[in-house]
């Protein structure tokens, strides 16, 4: 058999088993995977001995900014850090300026990206108060893979839907078999919270989190699934913090209902009292909970009650979160995390918290499927694009702002060591990353319809 590229000697993980074998790649497709390369005749051959090769990590939450808000982060920047980090497919957030709520703006977003991307991407359409009757065309005139809708103000800009809106969304959804991704939290209260807190003079960074305690995220998960199973729309709930939330998902889930949950790298880092030492630059939405939630959520993830991943990669400028030093309230939302989605996971896996095939299905083949982009993304089998990550599971590195690749200058995970680091990310069998820096080129990324 003849090959482009033949990887030798790695451990080749997928969602249900590993063996050392050898995987042969043409015409940027995987074109085998055997057991010895013996008999192969490959342009080049790369030895991976005591490596892993997993499937490309797809990151469904990304907030590329782009168009809009270049201070804040770019197509370039962001899928620079998505090479560095694993993420061979990057779906980018409806959540710019202009956000995409209408199949024209849609197609714009898309001009802009053609010929700047290093890695593949999506885009996912928007949902709002305002853009109810673009719903069903901007569901069947697309190929967004979901569209991205709020129950509460994230950020005020984008809009959010009450729960009438919700529920002529979801029934509109439904009868294409469409997608609700929805950040879940309750307005009203968190209002109110809010409202009372800066009425009591607290500026604190613990002020923000005692604005949204964890009964604020899982009253709406609960609202969101009555509406999914009243609907039967197929929904993702977004950047689910809660281990109760998780449960009561799971739970609708053994029902029958059609509704997936997503959590992210910060929920299995970060605790609560850590926002006391980062203050702004650790503020997002829903917040950090407390301990012992962090450690159910890595038990409900080598469980199975998380069915994605998503970094909910969102930077601003640095003059945009300062302000938040002082009073915690003046800075935004929003967290960067591309570069570190891998190494979070990976460093669970050292430390016995999930296994890789766990790994590989919340981080790739779990969002092909639920975004519609399986069979062509999100395995290693022959004929699938050959999207790769090697990884060195045995290479313990601390982040530093030089792996950075994002236009994102801070980054709350500088100074943590983590075990279990990608090497070398292959988009379509093109060598996009190695070692931390770039090998590919703006342009080599292609835009990835949902075919469902
Ligand atoms: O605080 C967050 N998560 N900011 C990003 C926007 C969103 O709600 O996903
Ligand atoms: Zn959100
Ligand atoms: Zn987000």
């Amino acid at each position: 058999m003849k090959v482009d590229t033949l990887l030798t000697g790695g451990m080749i993980v997928t969602a249900q088993d590993r063996f050392v074998g050898a995987l042969g790649i043409r015409d940027g497709r995987v074109a085998c995977l055997l057991d010895s390369a013996a008999g192969v005749d490959a342009q080049q051959v790369i030895d991976v001995s005591g490596k892993y090769i997993i499937p490309g990590a797809i990151d469904a939450h990304v907030h590329f900014q782009d168009p809009g808000s270049p201070e804040r982060e770019d197509l370039e920047h962001g899928t620079r850090a998505c090479a560095v980090g694993g993420i061979t497919t990057a779906i980018s957030q409806p959540v710019n300026n202009p956000p995409v709520f209408d199949v024209a703006t849609y197609r714009e977003t898309l001009a802009g990206y053609e010929g700047r991307s290093y890695v593949d991407y999506g885009l996912h359409g928007g949902a709002s108060s305002g853009n109810l009757d673009q719903i069903e065309l901007l569901w069947t005139e697309t190929g967004a893979p979901a569209l991205k809708m709020m129950m509460c103000y994230s950020p005020k800009s984008y809009g959010m839907v009450d729960d009438g809106q919700l529920y002529r969304i979801m029934q509109i959804l439904q009868k294409h078999d469409g997608l609700a991704y929805i950040h879940a939290e309750n307005q009203a209260i968190v209002e109110t919270l809010e409202k009372q807190l800066r009425a009591e003079g607290r500026t604190d960074p613990l002020s923000y989190l005692a604005s949204r305690p964890s009964w604020v995220e899982t009253e709406a998960v609960r609202r969101a699934l009555i509406l999914a199973e009243q609907t039967g729309c197929r929904v993702i709930l977004a950047h689910v913090s809660c281990a109760d939330s998780l449960e009561m998902i799971g739970e609708a889930r053994g029902r029958g209902v059609s509704v997936f949950a997503e959590s992210c790298p910060h929920f299995f880092t970060f605790i609560d009292e850590d926002i006391v030492e980062h203050g702004p630059y650790l503020k997002f939405s829903p917040v950090m909970r407390d301990e012992p939630n962090l450690r159910r959520l890595w038990e409900l993830l080598a469980g199975g009650a998380v069915q994605t991943i998503g970094s909910d990669h969102c930077p601003y400028a640095p003059e945009e979160k300062t302000p938040g030093l002082t009073n915690i309230w003046d800075a935004p939302n929003g967290v960067p995390g591309l570069e570190v989605l891998l190494p979070v996971l990976l460093d669970g896996v050292s430390r016995g918290q999930l296994s890789m095939e766990r790994l590989v299905e919340v981080t790739s083949l779990n969002p092909a499927k639920i975004y519609g982009l399986y069979p062509r993304k999100g395995h290693l089998s022959p004929g699938a694009d050959a999207d790769l990550v090697v990884v060195d599971p045995s290479l313990v590195k601390t982040l530093d702002l030089q792996d950075l690749q994002t236009k994102c200058p801070y980054s709350p995970y500088l100074g943590k060591t983590f075990r279990g680091w990608p090497i070398m990310t292959m988009v379509r069998g093109v060598s996009v990353a190695e070692g931390g820096a770039i090998t590919g080129a703006a342009g080599h990324g292609r835009y990835v319809s949902r075919t469902n």
